[in-house]
This record gives structure tokens, C-alpha cells and sequence, in this order.
């Protein structure tokens, strides 16, 4: 079974831990059959799943129908529920509820987004209440109006060691592990190597302890936009294209379905009836 000792113990061995995002049920079920080091049920969703133009409009309440249905799918995979915008944002309690409808719903640890006073609270009232929480900074896709944008984060030495001491602080109120995304890989690498817990990039480059991305990028199957960092490993996008095309074909030239697809009265069933 997976735990935060997990991801602990691959860092202090070195060994790279690999992360991936699922939204349903028949995904989640092929991660868990790689034995993916952990999957997120990310805000991503929103877009890719949903089709929102950014991740502002999902809810806590939407966010559980696939936290429950990927935790139907990956029996054996440390589920990350990741927490809206404005669902931790508002009261201590406000956030500490919906962190734990997230693992009532299936997930094994939340993430939020940032490092504040107010995130440090919620991080230490979650880990006290047996939520594990894995931190998220560099570009925090929730932030992107504050941001001004989808900018490379930690560029001068000065950022940089704002992020880490971020990252130390996400550490000492309890996180298992951080996220860093879009950050020059020797940023990503000089935090990295400064913290105990692990760091999981994300166009972060190949120094932090592991790494994710969405799922739908990498397969090529969402294809609204495709980020520098992604690297695509199949093209779903066109073997679903040319799936649907020739289901399509076959129903209007009716080879679809065929004698092996159909089920066949009885003979003297099909003698009874009246042939008009
Ligand atoms: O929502 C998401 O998918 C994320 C990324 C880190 C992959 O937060």
C-alpha cells in the first residue's frame, strides 16, 4: 500500500517518482496497473474534462464525482484530491471540511496551491487531522490572474530563494512533498537540493525528485493548447479521430454491425412471423 512514506523513500533512494493525472474511472484503472507512484486528481479537469475555459468555475462538489470514481478505478495508487479555487481559501474551517470531503470521497492526501499565513494554518490543521497535504508553488495555476499570466517563475536568484523559503516554511508546517512548476530547471534543482521532502516538477526540468503532468497531454488527446514542457508519448487525438471515422463509415455503408455483432432469432421463431 502507498503512503507519504512512499514518496519519502523513493527520494532518499534516489529514485525519480513518477506522477500522473486521472479524472475517471477506466484511467485511473490503467495508472494503477503500471503502478504509477501516485495519481492527482487535478483542477485540470476543469479544462480538459470539462471544457472550462480555466480552472475558476469547478467546485469541491464536482471535483468528488471523480475523486470517487478514480478512486473505483486505482485500488492500490495514492490519490491526490486537488483543492479548487476558493474551497480552502475563505475559513480554516471552510478549508478543513472540504479537505476532508475529499478524502471521504476516495483521496489519500490533498494539494493546495501557494504559502501564506493563512495556507501554513489549514496545512498544520490538515496534517494534525490526518489529511496529508503535498504543497504546490512556482506558477500556481490559480493565482494566474495575480501572475498576470502563464509566466516562467523564479528566474533571478532573489525569487528563487523566495520559493525556497516558501518551500521550507510548506515543509515545516507538514506537507509530504511540493510541487514546482514552470521554474528554470537549475532553480527547481537549487530548491530541490535544499529540502528534505520531495519536490514534484512540472516544466520544472528533470532535478526534481519526480515529476507530473496531465495525463490527456502526454497521450495527445486534449489538444486546446500544448505547454513547452509537454512531451507528447502517443497522438489519442487522431487514433480516436480515425476510430470514430470508420464507426461512422461502416454505420452509413452498413457493414456496421455485421452477422458477429448481432444476435439471430430462432428458425422457427423467425417462420412465424409475418413477412411483409
Ligand atoms: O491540476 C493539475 O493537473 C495540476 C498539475 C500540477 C498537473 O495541478
Amino acid at each position: 500500500m502507498k503512503t507519504v512514506s512512499s514518496f519519502q523513500r523513493l527520494k532518499d533512494n534516489n529514485e525519480k517518482i513518477a506522477m500522473l493525472t486521472a479524472y475517471d474511472y477506466s484511467t485511473a484503472q490503467i495508472l494503477d496497473s503500471i503502478n504509477i507512484d501516485g495519481i492527482l486528481v487535478g483542477d485540470s479537469l476543469a479544462q480538459v474534462a470539462l471544457g472550462y475555459e480555466n480552472t475558476y468555475n469547478i467546485t469541491i462538489d464536482e471535483m468528488l464525482i471523480f475523486i470517487k470514481a478514480v478512486a473505483r478505478g486505482a485500488k492500490n495508487s495514492f490519490i491526490i484530491g486537488d483543492m479548487p479555487f476558493m474551497s480552502y481559501n475563505l475559513t480554516l474551517e471552510q478549508g478543513l471540511e472540504n479537505a476532508s470531503k475529499m478524502i471521504k470521497a476516495g483521496a489519500n492526501a490533498v494539494k493546495l496551491e501557494g504559502c501564506n499565513d493563512f495556507i501554513l494554518s489549514l496545512i498544520r490543521r490538515c496534517v494534525e487531522s490526518g489529511i496529508p497535504v503535498l504543497g504546490h508553488l512556482g506558477f500556481t495555476p490559480q493565482l494566474i490572474n495575480t501572475l498576470g499570466g502563464h509566466k516562467i517563475q523564479g528566474k533571478t536568484a532573489d525569487k528563487i530563494e523566495t520559493i525556497l523559503e516558501s518551500a521550507k516554511k510548506l515543509e515545516e508546517a507538514g506537507c509530504f512533498g511540493v510541487v514546482l512548476e514552470l521554474m528554470p530547471a537549475e532553480s527547481a534543482k537549487y530548491i530541490t537540493e535544499n529540502l528534505k521532502i520531495p519536490t514534484i516538477g512540472i516544466g520544472a526540468g528533470v532535478e526534481c525528485s519526480g515529476q507530473i503532468v496531465v495525463t490527456d497531454d502526454i497521450l495527445g488527446k486534449f489538444t486546446d493548447f500544448t505547454p513547452k514542457f509537454v512531451k507528447k508519448y502517443e497522438n489519442l487525438h487522431d487514433v480516436i479521430q480515425r476510430g470514430v471515422e470508420n464507426y461512422k463509415k461502416e454505420v452509413k455503408e452498413k457493414s456496421f454491425p455485421s452477422h458477429r455483432e448481432s444476435f439471430e432469432l430462432d428458425k422457427e421463431e423467425k417462420e412465424k412471423l409475418i413477412i411483409v
